[in-house]
């Protein structure tokens, strides 16, 4: 374990299992769309679309779009910015949108708002981790990971202050890494 975790929230072979179980779970609900688009949210969902890809046992395409809310703190800004659009037309096609976290909810709100006026024939949502406590606006989850209790995790894509995207699981941040 990273020595700046105090625990490890969801071991690599947990996460795996999962994400194959959401790859069977999406393939058998788009057998009858013939264009599937995933587009990950840049940069914490980046591992985790690239698995959630593979275990797709069907023809997929993707895209990313970036956006930012939280900069170098452990806080929401609570202003969503878009940094980078995404390049396909998502005109007729079932789009689903990959996220790693949701947490107050405003970063998804604010893809899923933009996404739906380009008319997608579907527009779903699959995120890997969700805090249902820290919840600010609605918004309805497809396909989600794990329901997670309210602590500020890193891992797999999570990352605090650009650190720990590459670790291979989710773990717990001790909180002596960012009070200061
Ligand atoms: C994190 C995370 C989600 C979002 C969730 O992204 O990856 O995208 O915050 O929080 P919310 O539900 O309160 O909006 P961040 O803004 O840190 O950018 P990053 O993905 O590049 O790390
Ligand atoms: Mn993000
Ligand atoms: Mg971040």
């Amino acid at each position: 374990m990273h020595p700046d975790l105090e625990r490890v929230l969801i071991d690599t072979a947990t996460l795996q299992n999962r994400i194959q179980a959401l790859g069977t779970a999406i393939a058998q609900a788009t057998v009858n769309a013939p264009e599937l688009v995933l587009v990950g949210i840049l940069k914490g969902s980046l591992i985790f679309m690239a698995d959630l890809m593979r275990a797709l046992d069907r023809e997929v395409a993707y895209d990313c779009i970036a956006v930012s809310s939280y900069g170098a703190s452990t806080e929401s800004t609570g202003v969503v910015r878009l940094n980078k659009d995404l390049d396909l037309d998502i005109a007729g096609k079932h789009v689903i949108i990959v996220e790693d976290i949701i947490d107050s909810g405003l970063t998804l709100k604010y893809v899923h708002d933009m996404l739906l006026r380009r008319n997608p024939a579907a527009l779903e949502i699959c995120a890997l981790l969700n805090k249902p406590e820290r919840r600010n606006v609605d918004v309805q989850v497809d396909y989600c990971g794990f329901d997670i209790p309210n602590e500020f995790v890193v891992g797999y894509g999570l990352d605090y202050a650009e650190r720990y995207r590459n670790l291979a699981y989710i773990g717990v941040l001790s909180p002596r890494v960012y009070t200061h």
